[in-house]
Formats: C-alpha cells, structure tokens, sequence
C-alpha cells in the first residue's frame, strides 16, 4: 500500500535504483487514494514535441519548473542488423502508445520521450540532413576521458511516482500484463535489447535522503535537507533556461523535434563540503560577484526565476585576478546566449546513486549539439587559465569536482516520427 511513510518513500526509491519484477510486484499495491491518473487514446492532443514537458511539470512559486522526482535512462540497442523494419516500427509504436494510453502526461503519471543516436542512424543509406546537427559524442575538455554511449536509442522516463517510473520500463518490455489498467498488447522484447540502465531522482529532500554511505559524499551529512541537487543549491531558474519552443528544430524533416546530449557525471563531493565554506561554494558554483555581494541565501531559493549571472559576466577576468576563482555558472553562461541575448541550452539534469556512486545525469536540449559542446567548452575556462590562480581544474568553477564518465548525442524526434524514422523523417508504418 502506498501510504507515503518514510520507510515507504525509502523504499520506492531503492526499488527504482534497483528496477526487476519483484521491486515492482512490491510498489502495485495501489489504494484509491493514489491511483495514477490515465492517459488518452486521443493520441493527436499530445503535444507535437516529444520534449515539451514543461508544462505538464510542477512549477515553484517563482514560476521554474521543477523536473519529475524519479527518472530512469535506458540505453537500447537494436536487436538487427541494418536498418529497422516496417514491422519492428509498428511493434516500437504499438508500445509506445500502450503508455499514452496508460498514463496521463504530466508529472503525476509519466513523461516520456525516445531519441536516436547518430549510429542508429548510419544504418541508413541516405545520411541525416545537412542542417540536423548530430554528431558522435566526443570528450570536451581536455581532462576527460570519458565512455562514449553509441546505443541506438535512449528512453528517458520520469514521474514524481517511482511506481510509475518502474511499471512503464516493464510495460516497455513486456514484463507486466497491464500498465495502469492498461492492457501491454505490444512491447519493445525482440525489437530492441537494454544495454544499459541508469536511474536517478531530483527534488527537494531526495538527495539528503540518499547521501549517507554513498561514495562521493563526505560523512556527517552535509548535504542541505531542502537541496534539489547534492551540492547543495537548487538549478535551472527559468531565466538562465533556454525555452522549449526555443529548442526545438525549425525547419525540415525532422521540426518539431531537438537534440539531446547525456553526460554522467561523478561527483566527489569531499573537498566541496569539508574545505570549502558556503561563501567559497558560491563563489564556485555562481560568480566571486555573487558571494562578495551575498545574493544567495541557503540553497539560492532567493534568486527567485534569474540566477542574476548576466550581470557578471563581463567581469570574469577581474574576477580571476581579485578573487583567484571564477564561478561554473559564470563561465558556462559566456557562451549560454545568442546575439538576441536568448539562453540555448535546456537543462534537465537528476542525481544518481548508481553503483552507491553520487553523480550526475546531465541531459541538456539544444537545437543543435554545437550549442551544447560550445557551452561546455567555455565551462572548461581554459581561456582564463593564463591567470596564475586559476588552474585547469582549481579555482576554476566546480570542475576539481566533477569527473565525466559518458557522454551520448541523440535526437529526440517529433512524437508522431518517434518509432524509428528513417534519415528523412520518415516513419513508413504510420504515414501509410
Ligand atoms: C554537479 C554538477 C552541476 C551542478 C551542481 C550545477 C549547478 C549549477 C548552478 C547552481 C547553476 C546556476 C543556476 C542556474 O542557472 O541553473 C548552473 C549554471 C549553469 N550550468 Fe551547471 N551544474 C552542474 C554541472 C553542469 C554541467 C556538467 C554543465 C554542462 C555544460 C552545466 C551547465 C551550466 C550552464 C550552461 C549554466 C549557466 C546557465 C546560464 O546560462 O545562465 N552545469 N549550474
């Protein structure tokens, strides 16, 4: 019975983390009182745009939207040689639709999209439109190394019900018989195999909750009780976002949809919370502009929809010489705007307690995957490392921190060519 108990929650989070049919079996046990809301057969009222999630997510006071609780990543590859068939697109799309059908779209039931990687789509003869820009993943600083994730496909499900989170993964793979009522008259099993499963959680309170006994995070708990994220400060004010709209690809076979790079980021969090004070944290994390002047109380709730960044921009490298650090958010944000002053990244990233291990899923939407490697690029600060304080991973924002571990490029297409399209956006099955 879900009755919203500590050991409960506790224990709806381990299952996800831990996924199968018994952790499963365990959470199903619904009352009335948490029933999950149902999806639609009407299937043309969902929104165009696989990706246009904000608005069926929950919003603070301030208007930022605040990503679904729990989330899991699963990596497919294609279980056939060359390209898919017609039959393995309809399979695809009978699945998808058992979850439109079963869950309402919104954070209450499920958000969802599927994307496609560039290896997936060598697997046609015709290449992708010159204009779609989707390359392989590649290390973007000089001091990673990181595992390139080449699947043909990720699934990316999120809701603030980890139950939910679980029963679409095994609906999508043909482990239960009925998804919210629902019956699973179609499934992924012998279209695609999962090579990897990866899973996480976002919020206030859920990363104090896992922080104990994970690696990463020093002892003593130091990660903040309300903190959405485990260094300690809340992300993603609606002002430093781009917008979906913005996102999203224009013209051509495949408008409507956008591109999608995931990183997985270790986090060591040692010297974060046991060498450096909050002042330094902020300084780190923000801009040297941001601690001097004490804009960020606690966990930044008092930013309200703007981090204030652009007001420190121009200042980065009088920065590095009077304070000898320079902020993550400062330097990213360098290359974050386009001539009209627009935000182009949108951010989605959760924590994860993978393998007892604290790190970071970092999706993060673009029209295009330059956008994304530029901004990284400028996050590195290695134009600022001819200031003697500032070194390639110290002073330097947050990156003596961070540690890359994958990285994968996909495309995210629009809802009605997302089961397996051809390099022309086309999807044969339905257009017939
Ligand atoms: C544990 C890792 C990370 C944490 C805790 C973190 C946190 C933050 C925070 C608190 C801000 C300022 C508030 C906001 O605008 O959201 C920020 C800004 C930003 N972060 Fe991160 N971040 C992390 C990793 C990354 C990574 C890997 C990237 C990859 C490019 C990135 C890109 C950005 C960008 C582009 C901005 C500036 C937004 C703007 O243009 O105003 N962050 N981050």
């Amino acid at each position: 019975m879900f009755d919203g108990s500590p050991s409960r929650r506790e224990f709806l989070k381990a299952a996800v983390a831990t996924g199968g049919a018994a952790a499963l079996s365990a959470c199903l046990d619904r009352t009335p009182d948490d029933s999950v809301p149902a999806g639609t057969d009407d299937f043309d009222a969902l929104p165009a745009s696989q990706h246009a999630w904000n608005d069926a997510c929950q919003t603070d006071e301030y208007g930022n939207v605040e990503m679904p609780r729990h989330q899991v990543l699963l990596y497919l590859e294609l279980d056939r040689d060359g390209p898919p068939t017609e039959s393995d697109r309809s399979t695809a799309e009978n699945a998808f639709r058992v979850l439109d059908r079963a869950y309402e779209r919104s954070h209450e039931g499920l958000l969802w999209s599927i994307g496609y990687s560039p290896r997936y789509f060598d697997r046609f003869d015709d290449p992708l439109p010159e204009d779609i820009d989707l390359p392989e993943p590649r290390a973007l600083s000089p001091f990673e190394t990181p595992a390139f994730d080449r699947q043909d496909a990720l699934v990316h499900l999120a809701s603030d019900r980890a139950d939910v989170v679980l029963e679409a993964e095994q609906a999508l793979f043909g482990e239960v018989d009925t998804a919210n009522g629902i019956t699973v008259d179609a499934d992924l099993s012998g279209v695609f195999s999962v090579d990897a499963r990866r899973t996480g959680f976002v919020g206030a309170g859920l990363p104090a909750e896992r922080q104990s006994e994970l690696n990463g995070i020093p002892d003593g708990n130091p990660v903040p009780e309300h903190s959405p994220l485990f260094m300690g400060f809340k992300a993603g004010f609606a002002k430093n976002q781009a917008t979906e709209e913005y996102v999203t690809i224009r013209d051509g076979p495949f408008a409507g949809g956008t591109t999608k790079h995931v990183a997985n980021v270790r986090q060591r969090l040692g010297d974060w919370y046991d060498e450096e004070d909050q002042y330094h944290r902020i300084m780190k994390l923000f801009s040297p502009g941001h601690a001097e002047q004490g804009l960020v109380e606690g966990i930044g709730e008092n930013l309200g929809d703007d981090s204030g960044i652009d007001a420190m921009l121009d200042r980065i490298r009088d920065d590095a010489e009077q304070f000898g650090h320079v902020g993550h958010a400062q330097k990213a944000a360098r290359a974050n705007r386009d001539e009209d002053g627009n935000v182009k990244l949108l951010r989605r990233h959760f924590e994860s307690a993978d393998d007892g291990i604290a790190s970071l899923h970092f999706p993060s939407l673009q029209r295009g995957i330059s956008d994304f490697e530029a901004v990284r690029e400028a996050m590195n600060g290695t134009d600022l490392t001819d200031i003697p304080t500032i070194r390639q991973r110290v002073n330097n924002g947050i990156l003596e921190y961070l540690f890359t571990k994958h990285r994968g490029n996909f495309l995210v297409p629009a809802r009605r060519i997302r089961a397996l399209p051809t390099t022309n956006g086309e999807v044969p099955i339905i257009d017939d």
